[in-house]
């Protein structure tokens, strides 16, 4: 199918645009009431989060594991809050303030942190890399900007697709369904 993929990849015609002015109704609820908290069970389980880390959530949409993680990572870490829509991050700015978080910083941008070389402890990706068109060079400016022994998580559909644009940057470390882990 590969239409459909090359259909979803153009993701700046403006089908993809009115999907996302009504996804941020319907999605926080989604993760609220159901696949957030599974999601963020994970990181316990897999000891991702911790307090005084440096996390990028790239591709954060509303926010739904930005500020969980914000809270974890509390005053001495730091959270990039990441997404291509000014739309998102307005919501997770908002969210941010409702919280009195003070320690998110959000990034618009499609394809690149803009992030110092080597300054980030996590990046967790959940359920964006397949909606990604650069995905070998966003994932390229994410080995340079995590840390010698940083974490990069990724949720995804893709599930073992996934290997063929991280292989040769990242190693993976484990596994669990649709989260795979690696390492630089
Ligand atoms: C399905 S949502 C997932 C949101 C969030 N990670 C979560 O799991 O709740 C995918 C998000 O990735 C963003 N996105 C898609 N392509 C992107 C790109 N190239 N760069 C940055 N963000 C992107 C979309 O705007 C959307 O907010």
């Amino acid at each position: 199918m590969e239409w459909i993929e090359r259909f979803i990849e153009a993701k700046l015609n403006p089908i993809y645009r009115a999907h996302y002015a009504l996804w941020i109704h319907w999605w926080p609820l989604w993760r609220a009431l159901y696949s957030g908290r599974n999601i963020q069970r994970k990181w316990e389980q897999f000891s991702l989060v911790k307090e005084g880390q440096y996390f990028l959530d790239y591709g954060c949409g509303t926010g739904d594991f930005t500020i969980p993680a914000a809270r974890i990572v509390g005053k001495r870490g730091k959270v990039y809050a990441l997404d291509c829509f000014p739309r998102q991050l307005k919501i997770v700015e908002k969210k941010s303030r409702k919280a009195g978080l003070s320690n998110i910083e959000t990034i618009l941008s499609n394809n690149n942190t803009g992030l110092p070389d080597e300054c980030i402890d996590i990046v967790w990706m959940c359920d964006v890399l397949h909606e990604i068109e650069q995905r070998r060079a966003v994932l390229e400016d994410i080995h340079r900007v995590l840390k010698k022994d940083g974490i990069l998580a990724i949720h995804d559909s893709m599930r073992d697709k996934v290997l063929s644009y991280t292989t040769g940057l990242f190693s993976l470390t484990g596994r669990d369904d649709k989260l795979l882990r690696f390492v630089k």
